[in-house]
């Protein structure tokens, strides 16, 4: 069984993430998605709020799995026994961390694999920062976020 695990900081899931994860369903007989616990950076959203808004937009999908983590992405491979990690591309600019990202891990255990994929281009300059950023100024999010969780960013920004 080929297991993958997705990670991320996903404060929140953007379309770009939602793409990913549906085109890495169909090519993993599972896909875990590793939502980052970072104590030392306050999201928008917690972390259970997190994992609960993936839930909600990937509740189709049943071979995707959604849990959090701290730590090492290698140790949550590990005990989930995964043994590639999915990451998507965006951009000509993402490749230099996510190479060094990469070779580390592969470093840490050089059982685990990083495989790419492609954004879909209409996704490619999106991400959750720029979200926030749009949402925070009252921009329209429409098309950029899953529509179910446009209610959920609103009401975070107001609070
Ligand atoms: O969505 P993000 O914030 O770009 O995701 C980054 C993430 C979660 C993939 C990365 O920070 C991570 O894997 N953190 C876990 C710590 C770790 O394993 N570090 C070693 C590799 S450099």
């Amino acid at each position: 069984m080929k297991i993958a695990v997705y990670p991320g900081s996903f404060d929140p899931i953007t379309n770009g993430h939602l793409d990913i994860i549906t085109r890495g369903s169909k090519t993993f007989d599972k896909l875990i998605v590793g939502v980052l616990v970072n104590v030392d950076k306050k999201g928008l959203f917690n972390i259970d709020e997190r994992v609960e808004l993936i839930k909600r937009v990937t509740k189709d999908l049943p071979n995707v799995e959604v849990v959090s983590f701290h730590g090492l992405l290698i140790d949550f491979m590990k005990k989930y026994d995964a043994n590639v990690i999915l990451k998507g591309l965006r951009a000509f600019s993402d490749f230099e961390y996510e190479f060094q990202m990469a070779l580390m891990n592969n470093k840490l255990d050089p059982e685990v694999e990083t495989l790419f994929m492609m954004t879909s281009a209409q996704y490619s300059y999106l991400s959750s920062s720029a979200v926030k950023q749009v949402a925070k100024f009252g921009g329209c999010v429409e098309g950029l976020v899953p529509s179910d969780i446009i209610p959920d960013i609103i009401k975070k920004i107001k609070e």
